[in-house]
């Protein structure tokens, strides 16, 4: 954190010569208001859970139980929440978030067209393809974790919650967005 803050500071004057680089100068152009702990807490991870929430099957004593959005409003918010997915790639490649100019980028990138999926299958209302993309999010999640944040390598996902199964053992693996369960 802080050596890349003056890395920041020290980068212009060292090469105070040469035109600036625009996406330094950006930073002057907006104020974060939360870091990425708390971008994932209350922008991307709500975001998120009303994606994977809207579609799946819940498996208890008397059988499957499969469950979409019905109403318009209920399809309205899968798509809101597939935007905010979408557009938090973006906001996690702002400087003064990125953690740095490389795999960071990507994993961001990545998310910003997993969720454009993710916002066409909300359009198109298509339940099975909001399924599809939402393991795919998960997929990207799970990515990034892998390398910069090995203590949330798994972000809650519900349908891989045990305690939503009623008197099914192992049957949150069966569930899991993408079917392996990791
Ligand atoms: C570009 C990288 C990246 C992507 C993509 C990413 N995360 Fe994160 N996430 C992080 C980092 C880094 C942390 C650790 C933040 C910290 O603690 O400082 C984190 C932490 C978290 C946490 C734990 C926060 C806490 O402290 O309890 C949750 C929950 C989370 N992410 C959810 C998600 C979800 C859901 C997605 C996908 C929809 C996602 N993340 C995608 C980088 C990413």
């Amino acid at each position: 954190m802080d050596t890349r803050r003056s890395l920041l500071l020290v980068l212009p004057l060292a090469f105070s010569g040469c035109t600036s680089d625009p996406a330094t100068e950006a930073s002057e152009d907006y104020d974060l208001v939360t870091d990425v702990q708390g971008l994932m807490l209350t922008v991307l991870e709500p975001a998120a859970e009303t994606y994977w929430d809207a579609v799946g099957a819940i498996l208890d004593s008397t059988g499957v139980d499969e469950f979409q959005p019905e109403t318009e409003e209920e399809w309205e918010q899968v798509r809101h929440a597939a935007y905010v997915i979408a557009e938090s790639g973006n906001l996690l490649m702002m400087r003064g978030r990125a953690l740095d100019r490389g795999a960071w980028m990507a994993f961001s990138r990545d998310l910003v067209e997993i969720g454009r999926e993710a916002i066409a299958a909300a359009e198109a209302m298509d339940a099975e393809a909001v399924f599809t993309a939402g393991g795919e999010v998960y997929l990207v999640c799970s990515a990034c974790h892998a390398s910069y944040a090995l203590q949330t390598l798994r972000p809650n996902d519900d349908r891989t919650d045990p305690v939503e199964v009623e008197g099914v053992e192992d049957a949150a693996e069966a569930e899991g967005p993408d079917g392996s369960g990791s």
